[in-house]
């Protein structure tokens, strides 16, 4: 093989099992697979500029899924569809559906009830679907869009900046993302909060 110039920048090969779905097959580095993700998503985000959305409507398994068909479908064969095995993040695979269910049941009523500021609803229910686990992939990318989709459309207010830069790759900002997801973990949902509006 010689040198191992294709390992580095992101030229990772995916790994058999993480190219399981995949249905660009000229797709075969990390990097491939982040570009066109990357695009994926970025029609998705067109395909929710247009539309005007109903708290009832948003807070829904139904909607959930069909976002995350919108952010993968041209990449992922399973995009849109419940994770079918057990990862070392996220509830029982057979719990996703009654978990998310009273995640949008308590969304919904923290948004009658104004249970918290507008800011700190979309956080929690960022933190709490990506804590489900719902998908095999991207769940990470579908919970922070759930979360603009949240303060947009219900709230009416500016979408969050999530660090305003790279949050995929490694680097100081994801680093800081990633303990503000483990405060929130323990209950602590300002770092979260303050991190998504820097
Ligand atoms: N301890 C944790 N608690 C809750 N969420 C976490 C934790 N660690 C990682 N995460 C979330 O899981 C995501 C990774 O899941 P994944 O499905 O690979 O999403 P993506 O492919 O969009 O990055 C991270 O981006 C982060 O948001
Ligand atoms: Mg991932």
């Amino acid at each position: 093989m010689g040198l191992d110039l294709e390992y580095t920048n992101g030229q990772t090969p995916l790994e058999e099992d993480e190219k399981d779905g995949l249905l660009i097959p000229t797709i075969t580095t990390r990097a491939d697979l982040d570009e066109y993700e990357h695009l994926n998503i970025e029609e998705a985000m067109f395909w929710i500029t247009s539309k005007t959305l109903k708290t009832e409507t948003i807070f829904t398994e139904k909607f959930v899924r069909n976002l995350h068909k919108r952010m993968y479908g041209n990449v992922w064969k399973w995009a849109g569809d419940f994770r079918k095995t057990n990862k070392n993040l996220g509830v029982d695979k057979w719990q996703i559906p009654t978990e998310l269910k009273n995640l949008c049941d308590d969304a919904l009523y923290w948004v009658q009830q104004k249970t918290y500021s507008p800011d700190e609803i979309a956080i929690r229910f960022k933190h709490r679907i990506v804590s489900i686990h719902c998908f095999p992939n991207g769940n990470g990318r579908h919970s922070r869009l759930m979360a603009d989709i949240i303060i947009e459309k219900i709230f009416n207010l500016p979408l969050f900046t999530w660090g305003a830069g790279d949050l995929i790759q490694q680097g100081d900002i994801r680093t800081n993302y990633i303990q503000a997801v483990k405060e929130a973990d323990q209950g602590n949902f300002a770092p979260l909060i303050s991190f998504s509006r820097s």
